[in-house]
């Protein structure tokens, strides 16, 4: 279902004309700090989880957000004095945003990304604030969230925020490029790309010693994006991740699942330097893998993975595994294929993907479900043998593992 929860995201009109063009409706505010605060939104993503997918009342809250300890529900963000945020006062709005502290001075969760926005200024939080002001109040109660004991205790946050949290916002190092800079502050701050591909301890909160370096996710895995060459980025051109981000597909890979999301809300609406900042910044970012071996073409799950791959696969993806430039991904050269934790790759095949249309590229072209028609060993098989052709090599994908992801994504939605 979380396919089409997202392409009815992406078909509500309203939604995407309330972030493209809100700014047109300012009235009497200050015009530029709510044009600046509405690009902040969008580089933020605060859509995404305060708007339920395919609704045509952006901001006004009640999308269930999963987190390792239950669902939370997401609350409205339309200025509505009573159900929304429009009675906090700037000070209350800046303490939620950036230091993850409610109205009532107990603490949010951090399902709510302030790890990560606390980087932006008081300044740029306030320009976002003004651009929330300018949207139509709308009237909705969000109920309370559904965390179960001991998580629904707000006060063990505080435990939480003496661990994992550092308040401040991006501090530049003078060492670096602005443009490296900017980057940083984009990743680390509004786009909080860690709140997804850092690995996660068992309270949720960021391995920070492998930043970036890949993380399992609702029934996902947000692949490594440092600039690895085996699991990242190393064989990526910095144009490769400006086209990937603006568009959603580039000549490697495409975007689907909550990337597809994070492109059609946020990263396709980022101007071409910020996007190349992004590329500059995860591109220096250095790899450390060391991968195993490649596996023998001739162990028996590679021969059978090579026929299942020759007969169901090639037609779209290339007997050679390159596909086709922003139609088909190259699984010869994909790192995602690659990626030590195979979550992503299984469900794609049991389940099928759809990438992301954009203004960029309108066209979304889909990959189609084998999960009743190959069982788990024959996915096994075929997800082992791209995992080793080509000159990549990557650990084998066991029966096991296809079958603990079908267990997993069965009671899921898309
Ligand atoms: C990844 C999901 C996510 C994103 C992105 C997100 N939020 Fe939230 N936000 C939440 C959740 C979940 C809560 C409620 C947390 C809780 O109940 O403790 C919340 C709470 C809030 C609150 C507190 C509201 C209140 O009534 O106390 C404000 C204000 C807020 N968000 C604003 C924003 C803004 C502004 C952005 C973008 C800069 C944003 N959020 C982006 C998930 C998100
Ligand atoms: C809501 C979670 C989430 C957020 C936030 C997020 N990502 Fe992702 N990302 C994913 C998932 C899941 C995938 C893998 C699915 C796919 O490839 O379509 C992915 C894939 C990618 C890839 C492709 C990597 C590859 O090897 O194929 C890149 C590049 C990327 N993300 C960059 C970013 C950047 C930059 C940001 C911040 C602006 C970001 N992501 C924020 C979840 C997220
Ligand atoms: C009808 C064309 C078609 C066929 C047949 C097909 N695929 Fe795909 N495949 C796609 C498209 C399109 C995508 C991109 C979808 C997305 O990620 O949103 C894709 C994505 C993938 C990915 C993710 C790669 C990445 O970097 O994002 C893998 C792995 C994959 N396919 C493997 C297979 C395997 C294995 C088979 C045969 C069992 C197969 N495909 C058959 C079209 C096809």
């Amino acid at each position: 279902m979380r396919k089409r929860l997202l392409l009815a995201l992406v078909a509500s009109s309203g939604l995407l004309n309330a972030i493209a063009s809100s700014a047109a409706i300012a009235g009497p505010q200050d015009f530029p700090q709510v044009e600046r605060g509405r690009y902040l939104a969008v580089l933020s993503d605060c859509a995404s989880c305060h708007t339920v997918p395919g609704s045509n009342q952006p901001f006004a809250g009640g999308r269930s957000i999963e987190t390792p300890f239950g669902n939370l529900v997401a609350p409205n963000i339309t200025p509505d004095l009573e159900t929304g945020i429009g009675s906090l006062s700037d000070e209350q709005f800046e303490a939620a945003v950036r230091k993850g502290i409610r109205r009532d001075g107990s603490r949010l969760y951090p399902a709510m990304p302030y790890n990560a926005y606390t980087k932006m200024s008081r300044d740029d939080v306030l320009a976002i604030r003004a651009y929330l002001n300018t949207l139509t109040p709308v009237r909705n109660a969000v109920v309370a969230n559904t965390l179960p004991f001991p998580f629904n205790i707000r006060t063990a946050m505080r435990a939480w925020d003496a661990l994992y949290f550092t308040e401040g916002e991006y501090r530049p190092d003078p060492r670096q490029s602005a443009e490296w800079n900017r980057g940083a502050f984009l990743v680390n701050g509004p786009g909080h790309c860690t709140a997804c591909h850092t690995p996660k301890t068992f309270l949720g909160g960021d391995k920070t010693d492998q930043y970036l370096r890949g993380s399992y996710l609702q029934g996902w895995f947000a692949p490594d994006i440092t600039n690895d060459a085996r699991l990242g980025l190393g064989r990526w051109s910095k144009e490769d991740v400006v086209a990937y981000l603006r568009s959603g597909h580039n000549r490697i890979t495409a975007a689907t699942g909550p990337m597809g999301e994070v492109v059609t809300l946020s990263t396709s609406y980022m101007t071409d330097p910020d996007l190349k900042a992004i590329a500059a910044y995860l591109k220096s970012l250095p790899g450390k893998s060391e991968g195993p071996g490649q596996l023998n073409g001739n162990e028996p799950p590679m021969v059978a993975g090579a026929a299942i791959f020759r007969d169901q696969c090639s037609a779209c993806h290339g007997l050679d595994g390159k596909g086709v430039a922003e139609l088909f991904p190259s699984v010869a050269d994909s790192s995602m294929v690659r990626s030590d934790d195979p979550t992503t790759l299984i469900r794609i095949i049991l389940r099928g993907a759809r990438s992301v249309a954009t203004d960029a590229q309108p066209t979304a072209p889909g990959m189609p479900s084998y999960g009743r028609q190959l069982d788990d060993a024959e996915i096994a098989a075929v997800l082992t043998y791209i995992r080793n052709s080509s000159s990549a090599a990557a650990g084998a994908v066991t029966a096991d593992q296809v079958s603990k992801v079908r267990q997993d994504t069965a009671t899921r939605p898309d």
